[in-house]
């Protein structure tokens, strides 16, 4: 099985890294999949060679190829019964801190992983972070051509999810009830003229802040180079991780916008280098926070038909 990306995010993600990241994400639930069935996931990576960016040499060249290998003994891996249980939770969380001892078991339980992890916990160690993390929500939302492809990318309503089954949502973002119905309105179904207002933008950011503020632990996964197979690895690291807290009780919520490529996150994404202590060359590929809340909204899942092109 050959695997390519195909939906990219230019602006909000132009060197492709996030897409290759969720291309890690598929090649690890595949593989814990597999291994209930008793086969086992041999991945060659970028077995055509690295390929640009440019104008179908992304399309044309895999990501990846995927072969199976029947074992004699089912070799199931600890986290194939919680694939279903994870999710992101984006709802203010509450409760206890995470603590160091639950960050090891995370780790105990993921295995192997191939990016470095960091765990910040603790409102002293944790507040230059959410502070950094508020302001580059900040940008990403007042930068008009990053702000735009996150409208194409959000839906409006139940009937556009479950059609779509991607993207993201008001439900999604935890909102429910009667502020999903508010909310729902005042989206006036994606109108550009609301989307980019001081309106939108001011209830968003009370939004977000909410859940910022209300973290009870931050994980940064760091790889040591930047390449497109520290990219496929560390999304394979993000994989495992979400479905290991899913076993734990744990939920989380990725803050990525400081770590992201384009020109107005510069000056942040230095500060941010600077303060976590990130060597030259060495990137950070993805930010969550992680705690407790109540059950979110479950994501749609589209159907695996719809990845297959021949
Ligand atoms: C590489 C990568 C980066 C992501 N970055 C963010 C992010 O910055 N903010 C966010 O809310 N979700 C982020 N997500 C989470 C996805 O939006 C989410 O996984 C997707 O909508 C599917 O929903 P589910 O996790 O509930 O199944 C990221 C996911 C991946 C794989």
């Amino acid at each position: 099985m050959l695997l390519y990306v195909k939906h990219v995010l230019p602006e909000t993600d132009p060197p492709a890294r996030q897409i290759h990241m969720g291309a890690g994400c598929f090649i690890e639930l595949v593989s814990i999949g597999m291994s209930q069935e008793g086969y086992q996931t041999k991945v060659a990576y970028l077995p055509q060679g690295d390929y640009t960016l440019k104008a179908n040499e992304m399309t044309e060249k895999p990501v990846a190829r995927i072969t199976f290998v029947k074992t004699s003994n089912k070799n199931k891996d600890v986290l194939y019964d919680y694939i279903y249980q994870r999710g992101t939770n984006r709802k203010p969380y509450t409760g206890k801190m995470i603590t160091q001892t639950e960050f090891e078991s995370i780790k105990s339980l993921m295995g192997n992983y191939h990016s470095q992890l960091q765990f910040f916990t603790g409102k002293e160690q944790m507040r230059p972070y959410l502070n950094i993390f508020t302001t580059a929500m900040e940008i990403e939302t007042r930068t008009k051509a990053t702000n735009e492809e996150t409208r194409n990318k959000f839906r409006f309503s139940e009937k556009e999810l479950a059609e779509k089954r991607d993207g993201i949502s008001l439900p999604q973002m935890g909102y429910e009830g009667f502020i999903l119905k508010i909310a729902t309105k005042q989206m006036n179904n994606g109108d550009s003229l609301t989307w980019h207002s001081e309106k939108t933008f001011k209830a968003t950011m009370k939004g977000i802040n909410k859940g910022i503020e209300s973290s009870k632990g931050l994980i940064f996964f760091t790889t040591k180079t930047n390449t497109k197979l520290d990219w496929i690895k560390s999304g394979r690291d993000y994989a495992r991780f979400n479905i290991a807290i899913a076993k734990l009780g744990i939920i989380t919520h990725p803050y990525n916008q400081v770590i992201q490529e384009y020109s107005e996150m510069g000056n942040l994404k230095k500060k941010f280098r600077v303060l976590a202590k990130i060597n030259d060359g060495e990137k950070t590929q993805m930010i969550v926070r992680v705690g407790r809340a109540k059950i979110s909204y479950k994501s749609w899942r589209k159907d695996v038909n719809d990845y297959i092109m021949e």
